[in-house]
């Protein structure tokens, strides 16, 4: 793999100060990322719809310095000092710190906020990291004049998968591969691409309303859950159906074929979670009102000819995607059938996006 497309050859040309401000969303992924290895290259290829509304937005200040053997920064989320988050930010620079010496020269301060509250449930890594990696990436820019826009957008998902595998799927939208597949053009275990091919229009302006079925600390970080799959029995006939779901879902995507995409979606997610399931040790992400709200979904499903399904994060909270001319209708049925099982009757309507921007 060439990794060596990532680091700096040009001479920098450094400034005193900079400051950069980006807003990353989150993304759910349809294929799901589950096992890797190291560094952070996934066993499978997956693929997932950008978000809109559920977003990061991150400010980092660079301030020239002497340089340093480590990174320097200070780091605060909603205004307030979080030293807690540090440690995950600072495993971050260490792995990126070859591709961006010169983070070694600079004194970062990042100031970070969620569109979703913090304790939603909603993995923040994908959108957290992936802002922090286009901030960088302004930097480097701003240093280096030969970087093109083009290498820009890729070294950044290169870097936020460092940080988290999933961020990689974050930088743009609507649709991101991540992963090497034999049928999707461009695609590579380093970075995300863009779904290359022409999506129907079926699919365009997709909806994903977010149940927050439990806001509190998963008991199971993904960290854990992807080295499990380690030594999982069924590991690699996972990462061999994985591949092929993701063959499947790019031609359903290209197709527009609803009743496939229901089926492979729901099923990718009942899949991640049966992965869990039959861990050694086994853990259960879901919580009793995850289920509750699958059956009412599949009941409305039947019902109402609908094209409505669901599928999962590692949580327990539920994503409802369904298409733009449905959504009068879904949205009355969750409030009257799903919201119950939420906590507060709290969810979050989002819409796919388009990616990164900066502000
Ligand atoms: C279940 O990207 O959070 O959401 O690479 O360890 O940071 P790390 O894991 P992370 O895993 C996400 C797993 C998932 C499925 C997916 O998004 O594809």
């Amino acid at each position: 793999m060439n990794t060596d497309q990532f680091l700096v050859k040009s001479s920098l040309e450094f400034i005193d100060k900079a400051s950069f401000t980006w807003q990353t969303p989150s993304n759910i992924a349809l294929v799901k990322y589950w096992g890797k290895s190291n560094p952070q290259i996934p066993k499978n290829t997956s693929i997932s719809f950008t978000l809109n509304n559920c977003h990061t937005i991150t400010t980092v200040d660079f301030i020239k310095k002497e340089k340093s053997n480590e990174v320097a920064f200070n780091l605060f989320f909603e205004g307030k000092q979080k030293d807690e988050f540090k440690p995950k930010i600072a495993e971050f620079f260490k792995r990126v710190q070859e591709y961006c010496p010169y983070i070694f020269e600079y004194e970062l301060t990042i100031n970070s906020e969620n569109s979703f509250p913090h304790s939603s449930g909603i993995a923040s890594s994908a959108s957290g990291l992936s802002a922090i990696a286009m901030c960088l990436m302004s930097l480097e820019k701003e240093i280096n004049p030969d970087l093109s826009e083009e290498s820009l957008n890729k070294k950044a998902s290169f870097l936020a998968r460092l940080g988290s595998g999933s961020a990689s799927r974050s930088i743009e939208g609507p649709l991101v591969v991540w992963g090497n597949h034999p049928e999707i053009e461009g695609s590579s275990d380093l970075f995300g691409v863009q779904f290359p091919y022409k999506v129907h229009p079926f699919f365009e302006n997709y909806q994903d309303v977010i149940l927050l079925v439990d806001k509190g600390e998963k008991q199971v970080s993904s960290t854990v859950g992807h080295n499990l799959m380690h030594n999982h029995p069924y590991a690699e006939s996972r990462f061999i159906q994985a591949n092929e779901n993701l063959g499947k879902m790019s031609k359903i995507l290209q197709e527009g074929n609803a009743k496939d995409f229901i089926n492979l979606v729901e099923s990718e997610a009942l899949t991640l979670h049966g992965m869990m399931l039959t861990s050694t040790p086994y853990f259960i992400l879901m919580k009793p009102n995850t289920l509750e709200i699958i059956n009412k979904i599949w009941e409305y499903r039947q019902e109402n000819q609908s094209n409505i399904c669901f599928t999962l994060d590692a949580g327990a909270n539920v994503h409802v995607l369904f298409p733009e001319n449905e959504k009068g209708n879904v949205i009355k049925f969750i409030d009257k059938e799903l919201s119950k099982f939420c906590q507060k009757k709290h969810y979050i309507c989002d819409t796919v996006g388009f990616g990164a921007k900066k502000l």
